[in-house]
Protein backbone atom coordinates (compact mmCIF):
# COMPACT_ATOMS: atom_id res chain seq x y z
CA UNK A 1 0.00 0.00 0.00
CA UNK A 2 2.48 2.51 0.95
CA UNK A 3 4.50 1.81 -2.21
CA UNK A 4 1.24 2.52 -4.38
CA UNK A 5 1.06 5.79 -2.82
CA UNK A 6 4.57 6.71 -3.18
CA UNK A 7 4.12 5.74 -6.87
CA UNK A 8 0.96 8.26 -7.02
CA UNK A 9 2.71 11.05 -5.37
CA UNK A 10 5.28 10.97 -7.77
CA UNK A 11 3.42 10.65 -10.64
CA UNK A 12 1.29 13.57 -8.76
CA UNK A 13 4.52 15.99 -8.85
CA UNK A 14 4.89 15.46 -12.49
CA UNK A 15 1.14 16.45 -12.90
CA UNK A 16 3.19 20.26 -12.41
CA UNK A 17 5.42 20.56 -14.72
CA UNK A 18 4.99 23.79 -16.70
CA UNK A 19 5.21 23.81 -20.41
CA UNK A 20 7.59 27.31 -21.62
CA UNK A 21 6.06 29.37 -24.28
CA UNK A 22 8.55 28.59 -27.07
CA UNK A 23 7.68 25.13 -26.85
CA UNK A 24 3.79 25.99 -27.55
CA UNK A 25 4.64 28.61 -29.68
CA UNK A 26 6.39 26.36 -31.90
CA UNK A 27 4.15 23.75 -32.14
CA UNK A 28 0.90 25.86 -33.01
CA UNK A 29 2.75 28.06 -35.39
CA UNK A 30 3.05 24.64 -37.44
CA UNK A 31 -0.36 24.20 -37.07
CA UNK A 32 -1.34 27.47 -38.20
CA UNK A 33 1.55 27.31 -40.83
CA UNK A 34 -0.29 24.64 -42.26
CA UNK A 35 -3.73 26.71 -42.33
CA UNK A 36 -3.70 30.23 -41.50
CA UNK A 37 -7.63 30.08 -40.64
CA UNK A 38 -6.61 26.80 -38.28
CA UNK A 39 -8.37 28.93 -35.21
CA UNK A 40 -10.17 31.41 -36.92
CA UNK A 41 -13.65 31.51 -35.59
CA UNK A 42 -12.41 29.01 -33.04
CA UNK A 43 -13.69 28.64 -29.26
CA UNK A 44 -10.19 27.31 -27.80
CA UNK A 45 -10.45 25.75 -24.48
CA UNK A 46 -7.37 25.43 -21.75
CA UNK A 47 -8.24 23.76 -19.19
CA UNK A 48 -5.49 22.89 -16.26
CA UNK A 49 -4.18 26.25 -17.04
CA UNK A 50 -3.06 27.98 -13.78
CA UNK A 51 -3.20 31.68 -14.04
CA UNK A 52 0.39 32.51 -12.72
CA UNK A 53 2.36 29.67 -14.03
CA UNK A 54 0.82 28.60 -17.32
CA UNK A 55 1.51 29.94 -20.81
CA UNK A 56 -0.92 28.37 -23.04
CA UNK A 57 -3.67 30.65 -21.87
CA UNK A 58 -0.87 33.26 -22.38
CA UNK A 59 -0.16 32.03 -25.72
CA UNK A 60 -3.19 32.17 -26.98
CA UNK A 61 -4.19 36.19 -26.30
CA UNK A 62 -1.42 36.82 -27.74
CA UNK A 63 -2.22 35.37 -31.03
CA UNK A 64 -5.76 35.76 -30.60
CA UNK A 65 -6.27 38.90 -32.67
CA UNK A 66 -4.19 38.16 -35.27
CA UNK A 67 -5.14 34.78 -35.42
CA UNK A 68 -8.74 35.49 -35.55
CA UNK A 69 -9.72 33.47 -32.63
CA UNK A 70 -13.58 33.98 -31.31
CA UNK A 71 -13.17 32.87 -27.47
CA UNK A 72 -10.53 31.65 -25.34
CA UNK A 73 -11.56 29.76 -22.32
CA UNK A 74 -8.91 29.16 -19.43
CA UNK A 75 -9.79 26.93 -16.56
CA UNK A 76 -7.26 26.22 -13.36
CA UNK A 77 -7.59 23.68 -11.22
CA UNK A 78 -8.49 24.52 -7.11
CA UNK A 79 -5.47 24.16 -5.02
CA UNK A 80 -7.04 22.48 -2.80
CA UNK A 81 -8.51 19.58 -5.12
CA UNK A 82 -4.73 19.44 -6.39
CA UNK A 83 -2.66 17.32 -3.49
CA UNK A 84 0.31 17.73 -5.90
CA UNK A 85 -0.17 21.62 -6.45
CA UNK A 86 3.06 23.05 -4.95
CA UNK A 87 3.33 26.58 -6.49
CA UNK A 88 1.49 29.67 -5.23
CA UNK A 89 -1.31 30.47 -6.82
CA UNK A 90 -2.93 33.88 -6.44
CA UNK A 91 -1.77 36.62 -9.26
CA UNK A 92 -1.69 40.08 -8.07
CA UNK A 93 -4.31 40.82 -10.85
CA UNK A 94 -6.93 38.52 -9.30
CA UNK A 95 -5.66 39.66 -5.46
CA UNK A 96 -7.08 43.42 -6.67
CA UNK A 97 -10.53 42.51 -8.25
CA UNK A 98 -13.53 43.37 -6.29
CA UNK A 99 -14.35 39.82 -6.45
CA UNK A 100 -11.70 38.10 -4.94
CA UNK A 101 -12.40 35.92 -1.69
CA UNK A 102 -8.69 34.15 -0.26
CA UNK A 103 -11.04 31.10 0.84
CA UNK A 104 -12.61 30.67 -2.74
CA UNK A 105 -9.31 30.46 -3.97
CA UNK A 106 -8.43 27.97 -2.46
CA UNK A 107 -11.43 25.58 -2.95
CA UNK A 108 -12.82 26.52 -6.73
CA UNK A 109 -11.67 26.37 -9.84
CA UNK A 110 -11.42 29.68 -12.06
CA UNK A 111 -12.10 30.86 -15.63
CA UNK A 112 -10.51 33.02 -17.65
CA UNK A 113 -12.33 34.13 -21.12
CA UNK A 114 -11.30 36.61 -23.68
CA UNK A 115 -13.82 37.39 -26.17
CA UNK A 116 -14.05 39.78 -29.43
CA UNK A 117 -14.68 42.73 -26.93
CA UNK A 118 -11.70 45.64 -26.64
CA UNK A 119 -12.95 45.98 -22.63
CA UNK A 120 -9.70 48.30 -22.21
CA UNK A 121 -10.37 50.47 -25.03
CA UNK A 122 -6.47 50.07 -26.49
CA UNK A 123 -7.76 48.90 -29.48
CA UNK A 124 -6.90 45.63 -29.54
CA UNK A 125 -8.09 42.18 -28.10
CA UNK A 126 -5.54 40.85 -25.92
CA UNK A 127 -4.20 39.44 -22.42
CA UNK A 128 -5.65 42.79 -20.87
CA UNK A 129 -9.22 42.18 -22.06
CA UNK A 130 -9.32 38.73 -20.29
CA UNK A 131 -12.19 38.46 -17.82
CA UNK A 132 -12.07 36.09 -14.97
CA UNK A 133 -14.27 34.60 -12.62
CA UNK A 134 -14.50 31.49 -9.74
CA UNK A 135 -16.41 28.47 -11.41
CA UNK A 136 -19.01 26.71 -9.26
CA UNK A 137 -16.59 23.95 -8.72
CA UNK A 138 -13.18 23.02 -8.22
CA UNK A 139 -11.90 23.03 -12.27
CA UNK A 140 -11.51 19.38 -11.99
CA UNK A 141 -11.48 18.73 -15.81
CA UNK A 142 -14.06 15.80 -16.05
CA UNK A 143 -16.54 18.08 -13.85
CA UNK A 144 -20.05 18.94 -15.75
CA UNK A 145 -18.91 22.37 -15.32
CA UNK A 146 -15.49 22.20 -17.20
CA UNK A 147 -16.91 19.21 -19.62
CA UNK A 148 -19.73 21.52 -20.86
CA UNK A 149 -16.78 24.30 -21.46
CA UNK A 150 -15.11 21.54 -23.60
CA UNK A 151 -18.79 20.85 -25.24
CA UNK A 152 -18.38 24.85 -26.24
CA UNK A 153 -14.68 24.42 -27.61
CA UNK A 154 -13.83 24.08 -31.12
CA UNK A 155 -9.81 23.29 -30.14
CA UNK A 156 -8.81 21.87 -26.60
CA UNK A 157 -5.23 22.87 -26.00
CA UNK A 158 -2.95 21.81 -23.01
CA UNK A 159 -0.12 19.57 -21.17
CA UNK A 160 -2.84 17.70 -19.14
CA UNK A 161 -2.22 16.04 -15.69
CA UNK A 162 0.61 13.38 -16.58
CA UNK A 163 -1.30 10.84 -14.02
CA UNK A 164 -4.59 11.43 -16.04
CA UNK A 165 -3.40 11.37 -19.89
CA UNK A 166 -5.53 8.33 -20.66
CA UNK A 167 -8.39 10.05 -18.90
CA UNK A 168 -7.88 13.20 -20.53
CA UNK A 169 -7.47 11.26 -24.05
CA UNK A 170 -10.91 9.60 -23.26
CA UNK A 171 -12.62 12.81 -22.42
CA UNK A 172 -11.72 14.72 -25.51
CA UNK A 173 -12.56 11.94 -27.12
CA UNK A 174 -16.22 11.67 -26.12
CA UNK A 175 -16.46 15.48 -26.78
CA UNK A 176 -15.38 15.14 -30.19
CA UNK A 177 -13.44 18.41 -30.66
CA UNK A 178 -9.73 19.05 -32.25
CA UNK A 179 -7.31 19.27 -29.88
CA UNK A 180 -3.49 19.37 -29.00
CA UNK A 181 -2.00 18.32 -25.76
CA UNK A 182 1.39 17.01 -24.21
CA UNK A 183 2.01 13.43 -23.55
CA UNK A 184 4.58 11.12 -22.73
CA UNK A 185 5.85 9.41 -26.28
CA UNK A 186 4.99 5.98 -24.10
CA UNK A 187 1.94 6.94 -24.25
CA UNK A 188 1.41 5.29 -28.06
CA UNK A 189 1.86 1.82 -26.59
CA UNK A 190 -1.44 2.37 -24.59
CA UNK A 191 -4.22 0.08 -26.35
CA UNK A 192 -6.78 2.80 -26.34
CA UNK A 193 -4.09 5.70 -27.94
CA UNK A 194 -2.33 3.47 -30.16
CA UNK A 195 -6.19 2.78 -31.49
CA UNK A 196 -6.86 6.35 -32.24
CA UNK A 197 -3.39 6.49 -33.82
CA UNK A 198 -3.72 3.30 -35.99
CA UNK A 199 -7.43 4.53 -36.91
CA UNK A 200 -5.93 7.92 -37.72
CA UNK A 201 -8.03 10.22 -35.33
CA UNK A 202 -4.99 11.00 -33.16
CA UNK A 203 -1.49 11.56 -34.34
CA UNK A 204 2.04 13.22 -33.10
CA UNK A 205 2.36 16.90 -33.31
CA UNK A 206 4.52 18.76 -34.98
CA UNK A 207 7.52 19.07 -32.98
CA UNK A 208 10.24 16.48 -33.70
CA UNK A 209 11.18 13.95 -31.53
CA UNK A 210 14.70 14.98 -31.59
CA UNK A 211 13.11 18.24 -30.13
CA UNK A 212 13.46 18.27 -26.25
CA UNK A 213 11.01 20.28 -24.65
CA UNK A 214 11.52 21.91 -21.50
CA UNK A 215 9.43 22.10 -17.89
CA UNK A 216 9.36 24.33 -14.93
CA UNK A 217 8.85 21.89 -12.60
CA UNK A 218 8.12 22.99 -8.30
CA UNK A 219 10.88 22.78 -6.13
CA UNK A 220 10.73 19.03 -4.67
CA UNK A 221 10.13 17.75 -7.89
CA UNK A 222 12.45 14.86 -8.77
CA UNK A 223 14.47 16.07 -11.75
CA UNK A 224 17.85 14.48 -12.70
CA UNK A 225 20.85 16.49 -12.57
CA UNK A 226 21.33 15.93 -16.58
CA UNK A 227 17.83 17.36 -17.29
CA UNK A 228 18.02 20.16 -15.12
CA UNK A 229 21.44 21.47 -16.60
CA UNK A 230 20.51 20.96 -20.12
CA UNK A 231 17.50 22.81 -19.26
CA UNK A 232 19.08 25.34 -18.08
CA UNK A 233 22.24 25.70 -21.15
CA UNK A 234 18.90 25.57 -23.50
CA UNK A 235 16.99 28.30 -21.49
CA UNK A 236 20.38 30.42 -20.98
CA UNK A 237 20.82 30.50 -24.61
CA UNK A 238 17.14 31.70 -25.49
CA UNK A 239 19.15 34.89 -23.90
CA UNK A 240 16.55 38.01 -22.62
CA UNK A 241 14.59 36.65 -18.99
CA UNK A 242 16.79 33.09 -18.86
CA UNK A 243 20.39 34.59 -19.63
CA UNK A 244 21.33 34.61 -16.19
CA UNK A 245 19.27 31.55 -14.77
CA UNK A 246 21.27 30.26 -11.29
CA UNK A 247 22.36 26.44 -12.18
CA UNK A 248 19.78 25.37 -9.57
CA UNK A 249 17.05 27.12 -10.99
CA UNK A 250 13.80 24.83 -11.13
CA UNK A 251 13.72 23.56 -15.03
CA UNK A 252 14.01 20.11 -16.46
CA UNK A 253 14.23 19.00 -20.14
CA UNK A 254 12.17 15.68 -21.07
CA UNK A 255 13.35 14.34 -23.92
CA UNK A 256 10.02 11.60 -23.98
CA UNK A 257 7.90 14.46 -23.84
CA UNK A 258 5.57 14.74 -27.38
CA UNK A 259 2.45 16.56 -28.74
CA UNK A 260 -0.30 14.53 -29.64
CA UNK A 261 -3.29 16.22 -32.11
CA UNK A 262 -6.24 15.86 -34.32
CA UNK A 263 -4.86 18.89 -36.19
CA UNK A 264 -3.60 18.97 -39.29
CA UNK A 265 0.18 19.86 -39.83
CA UNK A 266 2.87 20.15 -42.88
CA UNK A 267 5.49 17.38 -41.16
CA UNK A 268 2.43 14.32 -41.39
CA UNK A 269 2.07 15.14 -45.10
CA UNK A 270 5.94 14.78 -45.84
CA UNK A 271 7.07 11.73 -47.85
CA UNK A 272 9.68 9.17 -46.39
CA UNK A 273 12.66 9.23 -49.38
CA UNK A 274 13.62 5.56 -49.04
CA UNK A 275 15.40 2.73 -50.90
CA UNK A 276 14.23 -0.11 -52.27
CA UNK A 277 15.34 -3.44 -50.07
CA UNK A 278 17.84 -4.62 -52.46
CA UNK A 279 19.61 -0.94 -52.27
CA UNK A 280 19.19 -1.21 -48.27
CA UNK A 281 20.86 -4.11 -48.43
CA UNK A 282 24.06 -3.13 -50.62
CA UNK A 283 24.36 0.42 -50.68
CA UNK A 284 27.83 1.63 -49.28
CA UNK A 285 26.25 3.01 -46.11
CA UNK A 286 24.10 0.24 -45.60
CA UNK A 287 22.99 -0.66 -42.17
CA UNK A 288 25.20 -3.71 -40.75
CA UNK A 289 22.53 -5.31 -39.37
CA UNK A 290 20.65 -5.17 -42.57
CA UNK A 291 23.70 -6.07 -44.90
CA UNK A 292 23.85 -9.25 -42.65
CA UNK A 293 20.58 -10.33 -42.63
CA UNK A 294 18.52 -8.34 -44.70
CA UNK A 295 15.36 -8.53 -43.78
CA UNK A 296 13.97 -11.46 -42.12
CA UNK A 297 10.61 -12.79 -40.80
CA UNK A 298 9.35 -12.88 -37.12
CA UNK A 299 9.18 -16.47 -35.82
CA UNK A 300 5.38 -15.85 -34.96
CA UNK A 301 4.26 -13.07 -37.57
CA UNK A 302 4.07 -12.86 -41.54
CA UNK A 303 6.00 -9.42 -41.29
CA UNK A 304 9.21 -8.57 -41.69
CA UNK A 305 11.70 -6.58 -39.27
CA UNK A 306 12.68 -3.52 -40.35
CA UNK A 307 15.04 -2.02 -37.41
CA UNK A 308 15.49 1.42 -38.50
CA UNK A 309 12.83 4.07 -40.08
CA UNK A 310 14.91 5.09 -42.62
CA UNK A 311 15.73 1.96 -43.75
CA UNK A 312 12.48 0.57 -44.68
CA UNK A 313 12.07 -0.84 -48.33
CA UNK A 314 9.98 1.46 -50.63
CA UNK A 315 9.89 -1.62 -52.74
CA UNK A 316 7.95 -4.42 -49.90
CA UNK A 317 4.02 -4.95 -50.57
CA UNK A 318 3.70 -6.97 -46.95
CA UNK A 319 3.38 -6.03 -43.24
CA UNK A 320 6.31 -4.71 -41.41
CA UNK A 321 7.89 -4.17 -38.10
CA UNK A 322 8.99 -0.75 -37.65
CA UNK A 323 10.37 0.92 -34.80
CA UNK A 324 8.23 2.87 -32.35
CA UNK A 325 9.76 6.22 -33.20
CA UNK A 326 8.80 5.85 -36.84
CA UNK A 327 5.56 7.64 -35.74
CA UNK A 328 7.41 10.63 -35.94
CA UNK A 329 7.69 10.17 -39.40
CA UNK A 330 4.48 8.49 -40.40
CA UNK A 331 2.65 9.86 -43.70
CA UNK A 332 -1.13 8.46 -43.39
CA UNK A 333 -0.72 8.79 -47.53
CA UNK A 334 2.31 6.89 -47.67
CA UNK A 335 1.57 3.93 -45.14
CA UNK A 336 -1.16 2.11 -43.74
CA UNK A 337 -0.72 1.82 -39.91
CA UNK A 338 -1.67 -2.39 -39.04
CA UNK A 339 -0.91 -2.96 -35.25
CA UNK A 340 1.40 -2.99 -32.43
CA UNK A 341 3.23 -5.42 -31.36
CA UNK A 342 4.80 -5.74 -27.87
CA UNK A 343 5.34 -8.67 -25.46
CA UNK A 344 3.21 -6.60 -23.07
CA UNK A 345 0.24 -6.01 -25.03
CA UNK A 346 -2.22 -8.21 -26.34
CA UNK A 347 -4.00 -8.67 -29.37
CA UNK A 348 -3.10 -5.58 -30.94
CA UNK A 349 -0.92 -6.85 -33.94
CA UNK A 350 -3.74 -6.75 -36.40
CA UNK A 351 -1.51 -9.85 -37.78
CA UNK A 352 -2.00 -13.15 -36.93
CA UNK A 353 0.49 -14.63 -34.43
CA UNK A 354 1.12 -18.09 -34.98
CA UNK A 355 2.23 -19.02 -31.66
CA UNK A 356 -0.50 -17.07 -29.57
CA UNK A 357 2.41 -15.02 -28.37
CA UNK A 358 2.02 -11.71 -28.88
CA UNK A 359 5.37 -9.31 -29.06
CA UNK A 360 7.62 -9.91 -32.12
CA UNK A 361 10.17 -12.67 -31.86
CA UNK A 362 13.28 -13.41 -34.10
CA UNK A 363 15.11 -16.70 -33.48
CA UNK A 364 13.42 -17.46 -30.00
CA UNK A 365 14.26 -13.74 -29.10
CA UNK A 366 12.10 -10.92 -28.12
CA UNK A 367 12.71 -7.50 -30.23
CA UNK A 368 11.31 -4.59 -29.07
CA UNK A 369 8.24 -3.37 -29.41
CA UNK A 370 7.35 -2.91 -32.99
CA UNK A 371 4.49 -0.88 -34.97
CA UNK A 372 3.69 -2.67 -38.05
CA UNK A 373 2.61 -0.78 -41.34
CA UNK A 374 2.27 -1.55 -44.57
CA UNK A 375 2.99 0.61 -47.92
CA UNK A 376 0.17 1.48 -49.47
CA UNK A 377 1.46 2.27 -53.07
CA UNK A 378 4.85 -0.10 -52.90
CA UNK A 379 5.87 0.71 -56.89
CA UNK A 380 5.15 4.09 -56.71
CA UNK A 381 7.54 4.74 -54.23
CA UNK A 382 10.31 1.92 -55.76
C1 LIG B 1 1.33 19.13 -16.29
S1 LIG B 1 0.58 20.51 -15.52
C2 LIG B 1 0.46 21.56 -16.85
C3 LIG B 1 -0.03 22.89 -16.56
C4 LIG B 1 -0.20 23.76 -17.78
N1 LIG B 1 -1.21 23.22 -18.65
C5 LIG B 1 1.13 23.93 -18.47
O1 LIG B 1 1.54 23.10 -19.24
O2 LIG B 1 1.81 24.91 -18.18
C6 LIG B 1 -1.05 19.90 -15.28
C7 LIG B 1 -2.02 20.85 -14.60
O3 LIG B 1 -3.24 20.16 -14.42
C8 LIG B 1 -3.79 20.51 -13.17
N2 LIG B 1 -4.67 19.37 -12.78
C9 LIG B 1 -4.36 18.28 -12.08
N3 LIG B 1 -5.44 17.49 -11.96
C10 LIG B 1 -6.46 18.10 -12.62
C11 LIG B 1 -7.82 17.79 -12.85
N4 LIG B 1 -8.36 16.67 -12.39
N5 LIG B 1 -8.57 18.65 -13.56
C12 LIG B 1 -8.03 19.80 -14.05
N6 LIG B 1 -6.73 20.14 -13.87
C13 LIG B 1 -5.96 19.31 -13.15
C14 LIG B 1 -2.59 20.74 -12.29
O4 LIG B 1 -2.91 21.63 -11.29
C15 LIG B 1 -1.59 21.36 -13.27
O5 LIG B 1 -1.72 22.75 -13.27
Amino acid sequence: MANTNLGEARKKKKDEFYTMYPDIEREMVAYWNFNKDVFRDKVVLCPADDPEWSNFGKFFADVFDEWGLKKLICTSYAPKSNQGALFAVDIPEEQNAPHYDPDLSMTRGRVRVLERKDLNGDGKFDRQDMRWSYLEGDGDFTSPEVTSLRDEADIVVTNPPFSMFRDFVAWLMAGDVQFSIIGSINAVTYKEVFQLIRDNKLWKGATANSTDMIFRVPESAEVKPDDRAKAIRMLRAMGGQYANLPDDANYTRQGNSCWFTNIEHGKRHEWLDLDTMERNRTKRKAKKVIRDRGYPKYDNYDVIEVGFTDAIPSDYDGVMGVPISYLDKHNPEQFEIIGLAAGNIRGLAGVPTSTGKDGPYIDGKLKYGRIFIRNRNPEASA
